[in-house]
């Protein structure tokens, strides 16, 4: 059995999916969830980009101490230099980088020569490897690229010291097949390949993504670059928990292994779709609400004679035996503390007095509290709350215009007042967040809403999830409720807040209002 590294790019690539804007303490939090997953890289970001994406890299590579911390850079000596920096506390650091290499991309948005190209592979390379001896090539839209000039450019980039070598399908355009036989092609075509890791990075534009990347693995490559729950630009990027399963479930075939602890896999990502606000869709491999349930009697009856008749995997394999834990309102501090331990679930002592409290007034509307909740309540993020909810009203029937009344706290440092507003919408939700609109005094898009049990039984909570664009910006909330226009409120009002937060907009209305 060989070993099979996973390269977690759920913080970069993951994180460039539309919508998706997850401040500091979120990316730490995934980080230490992905550590504790057993992923070997954790791309962290890209600290070019944004000052924001600078800090979270550099908080990252201090307090995530057991897996190598990668950050991306152009090859480019500015963006080296600067993912230098936000890496060089990392215990493990490794620098990523890279440059397109097809002749669509050499042509129209380099407008280089693929000479230039080779020289600025090299030129990348060296700088990084002076900073740091871990250091990763990519060749961008390499699936486009002429095998020979790949072939060119990563026996260049082994020779300037890079010790992984990646061959992304940026668009997501190959075939398993083929894809398989390019990858061998290049190899074949590299001086030194023996001396490097061989790495994929495989897109979903047709859904391809996680097959391409096990086809490579068939011929012999040692990094896979996934992200959880398939998040990426565009379509996404190869999702970890398929891969991971499925080198698990069909060993037999592959001879490979990665150090995912899978028992990690459904904790790692529910709190990446709370965190992030993508939902999961139901019948997503792995980690879907249906993956494991079955709906035909025969099918049920099967599995109740015998599991292995219609399951593959056992839902304990991904951890999902935990949601059996069961408190409610009477439990106290120390069965709560206990259960959270039993979880896996890691807080602080001022999280947890925060989270104690929250699942009391929890507990006094919700019969049973479960595991679910308690991730839920666990992953609850304190976001810089500009804005917060005080009280709202709303009057809705089928026979009157929905009409909200909203009461916020507007905080900023020493600065606290109560901004009121009150409209009407074609129902209670639209209402409400007209009405929060116009006390910010801009206008938000709802670009999407969804609402779910959080699990089973009549008194679950509500989940909401929003997106919502601001302009050119995109921000997505979540909140959790037992009441859902609550819970719609909170995730309307985390968008604002995630929005103030990144300075996309302001609050404008901030006289203190009566209802108009
Ligand atoms: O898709 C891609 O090519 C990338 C590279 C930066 C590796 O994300
Ligand atoms: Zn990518």
């Amino acid at each position: 059995m060989r070993g099979v590294e996973i390269f977690d790019t759920t913080l970069r690539d993951g994180e460039q999916s539309p919508g998706v804007a997850l401040n500091m303490e979120e990316k730490l939090q995934i980080a230490r969830q992905l550590e504790k997953l057993g992923v070997d890289v954790i791309e962290a970001g890209f600290p070019i980009t944004s000052p924001g994406d600078f800090q979270a890299v550099s908080l990252i590579a201090e307090n995530v101490r057991q897996t190598t911390i990668a950050a991306l850079a152009r090859a480019e000596a500015k963006d080296i230099e600067r993912a230098w920096e936000a890496i060089r506390q990392a215990a493990n650091p490794r620098i990523h980088t890279f440059i397109a290499t097809s002749p669509i991309h050499m042509q129209y948005k380099l407008r280089k020569s693929p000479e230039q190209v080779l020289e600025q592979a090299k030129f990348a390379v060296e700088l990084a490897k002076s900073k740091v001896s871990d250091v990763e090539f990519s060749a961008e839209d390499a699936s486009r690229s002429d095998v020979e000039f790949l072939g060119k450019i990563f026996s260049i980039a082994i020779q300037a010291g890079a010790t992984v070598l990646n061959i992304p399908d940026t668009v997501g355009y190959a075939i398993p097949e083929e894809f398989a036989l390019f990858v061998k092609a290049v190899m074949a075509q590299t001086k030194g390949i023996e001396k490097v890791k061989v790495s994929v990075h495989c897109h979903n534009d047709l859904g391809l993504a996680v097959a391409n990347s096990l086809a490579a693995v068939r011929v012999g490559i040692h990094q896979v670059e996934c992200a959880v729950n398939g998040l990426g630009e565009r379509a996404g990027n190869a999702a970890l928990e398929e891969i991971a399963m499925a080198l698990h479930t069909r060993k037999d075939l592959y001879q490979a292994k990665t150090a995912i602890v899978t028992r990690e896999i459904s904790r790692t990502s529910s709190m990446v779709s709370r965190l992030t606000g993508m939902m999961i869709q139901h019948n997503k491999a792995i980690v879907g609400k249906n993956a494991f349930a079955h709906e035909s009697g025969i099918h049920q009856d099967g599995v109740l004679k015998e599991r292995s008749t219609y399951e593959i995997m056992s839902p304990n394999s991904i951890g999902l035996d935990m949601n059996t834990i069961v408190l409610g309102k009477h439990s106290g501090r120390h069965a709560v503390k206990r259960s959270i331990e039993e979880l896996g679930i890691l807080v602080s002592d001022t999280k947890f007095e925060k989270l104690f409290e929250n699942f009391k007034i929890l507990a006094d509307k919700k019969k049973m509290i479960t595991a679910a909740d308690l991730f839920a309540l666990a992953d609850t993020q304190e976001i810089k709350e500009v804005l917060s909810l005080n009280y709202w009203q709303i009057l809705s029937g089928n026979n009157l215009k929905p009409t909200a009344t909203i009461g916020l706290w507007y905080k900023k440092g020493e600065h606290e007042d109560e901004l009121v507003k009150a409209a009407y919408g074609d129902g209670p939700v639209a209402a409400a967040y007209k009405a929060i609109d116009k006390i910010i005094g801009v206008d938000g898009r709802l670009l999407n809403y969804s609402l779910q049990a959080i699990d089973s039984g009549e008194d679950s909570q509500g989940e909401v999830t929003v997106t919502v664009g601001f302009e050119k910006h995109i921000a997505a909330g979540r909140g959790i409720s037992t009441d859902i226009i609550e819970a719609s409120l909170k995730a309307y009002l985390q968008a604002v807040n995630r929005a103030l937060d990144k300075g996309w907009i302001s609050v404008k209305n901030r006289e203190k209002v009566s209802v108009d």
